[in-house]
């Protein structure tokens, strides 16, 4: 067993800490106390990402990583982030003293009004919590970590598919004892199944966490419709779920935050208790400065102080103080209403980027005559296209035209171009015309 002697910084004696020792000429490997480490699998969005780039081919794309990309197919700092970097650099009463293990205050609550609206009621009345983490991942972790602990919580419900982080999160990273699943994807007709998923969460014990995507469904693209929502918030209600919103990509997925707000707004209206999780990587383009948020809404004011110093022990021992940069820059724009109206115009034009793919897209595809139904291209929304292509597809995009996506038939559609979606409809109609699935 591992213990903390194991690692003592003076126990230069043990041979548990030498890789290996010289005995009578020859190399034998010593012991080691990592001997029974097995290599971890790459996580597949990444991976990708190092097999595109190892790729030399002109025609390769990668519709893997979610991750915006402009018409000339490559990464966007918003001309907002950079004026705000640039006035911070020059600012010399900036320095690099930690922050409040909460987090940058401007952040924190500019965070909170972007997700809830100016007037919520629950801002107004002093029942919201905004805490920094480290962008989505951090808060969706802090607050599973924080359910665990104070509020019982065992069980969590992902919706099928979902972002494949959620069960890294509760299953393996916080150990809820199940991480069970709610009906989502309906394959066959590439939409929805609202009676399945609405069965299934009402047969949630009470207490259960309810994982659902605010806007813009990861890998789907398959969003609610607003009487959808309510239905949701009433069986909420009447089984006393805990939901837990992910919201990754607000604003970005109709370019206007009140719209991709419009659910997690719903369930203040109706006294609904709930944490959301915001990250800023996706609608400020701020994906490695780990931008996030964890909105925590409750019932009485009285609670908040007791949940911040709890959320504050949870943060000590993981990442002790957030980082202040890209806080620095949201908390910026947000607090700022020239700057902020400059940011909308910026996720307008990534929105509607993603909306000309679509369609472009979905044009290709009827031209060449793609056997299927492909309308579910126009139909869903955001940064994801889940096409329904099979693995082998999928396989045969990289292999016969250095396509990259997941497996699971996921396409970033921010990853195509005017210059490339007709390569990329031209291959899907290959592989769809050659290659069946089992
Ligand atoms: C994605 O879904 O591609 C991104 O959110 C990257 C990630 O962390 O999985």
């Amino acid at each position: 067993m591992l213990t903390a002697e194991t690692f003592r910084d003076d126990d230069t004696q043990s041979t548990q800490c030498t890789i290996h020792s010289r005995k009578k000429g020859k190399k034998v490997m010593a012991k080691s106390v990592f001997s029974n480490v097995q290599a971890g699998l790459p996580i597949a969005v990444f991976q990708l990402t190092i097999d595109y780039k190892a790729d030399t081919s002109p025609l390769k794309v990668n519709l893997g990583v979610g991750a915006y990309r402009t018409d000339d197919g490559v990464p966007w700092v918003l001309p907002v982030v950079r004026q705000v970097e640039e006035q911070m650099a020059a600012d010399r009463s900036l320095d690099h003293e930690y922050l409040p293990i909460s987090g940058l205050q401007d952040f924190t609550s500019g965070a909170v009004r972007m997700i809830l609206g100016d007037d919520s009621p629950a801002i107004v009345q002093n029942r919201a919590l905004g805490f920094q983490a480290l962008s989505g991942t951090g808060a969706i972790r802090l607050g599973a970590d924080f359910i665990h602990k104070h509020l019982n919580g065992n069980v969590a419900y992902v919706p099928v598919p979902t972002w494949p982080n959620h069960y890294g999160i509760f299953q393996k990273a916080v150990q809820y004892k199940e991480v069970r699943t709610y009906r989502y994807w309906r394959a066959e007709s590439r939409d929805l199944d609202f009676e399945g998923m609405a069965e299934d969460i009402k047969a949630a014990p009470e207490g259960a966490v309810i994982i659902l995507h605010a806007c813009a469904h990861n890998p789907t693209g398959v969003d609610l419709t607003t009487d959808q929502w309510k239905k949701i918030a009433e069986i909420v209600q009447e089984r006393k779920l805990l939901p837990f919103f992910d919201c990754a990509y607000i604003g970005f997925a109709t370019g206007d935050v009140e719209k991709d707000s419009w659910a997690v707004r719903y369930f203040v209206s109706k006294g609904i208790e709930f944490f959301a999780a915001q990250s800023f990587s996706k609608s400020f383009g701020l994906y490695n400065e780990r931008v996030g948020n964890l909105t925590v809404v409750m019932n009485n004011a009285d609670y908040k102080n007791r949940i911040k110093s709890q959320m504050e022990l949870i943060a000590r021992a993981m990442w002790s103080n957030p980082p202040n940069h890209g806080a620095r820059i949201v908390a910026t724009v947000l607090n700022n209403p020239a700057l902020y109206k400059q940011w909308q115009g910026h996720i307008k034009e990534m929105s509607s980027r993603v909306f000309s793919m679509r369609e472009m897209l979905y044009q290709h595809l009827k031209s060449l005559g793609t056997p299927g139904t492909w309308n579910h291209i126009v139909d869903q929304i955001g940064m994801f296209t889940f096409t329904g292509l099979g693995p082998k597809q999928v396989q045969g995009l990289r292999n016969r035209h250095h396509i990259y996506c997941l497996s699971t038939g996921r396409i970033n559609m921010c990853a195509l171009t005017t210059k490339n979606v007709e390569h990329v409809a031209k291959a899907i109609h290959d592989v769809v015309t050659t290659i069946t699935e089992d």
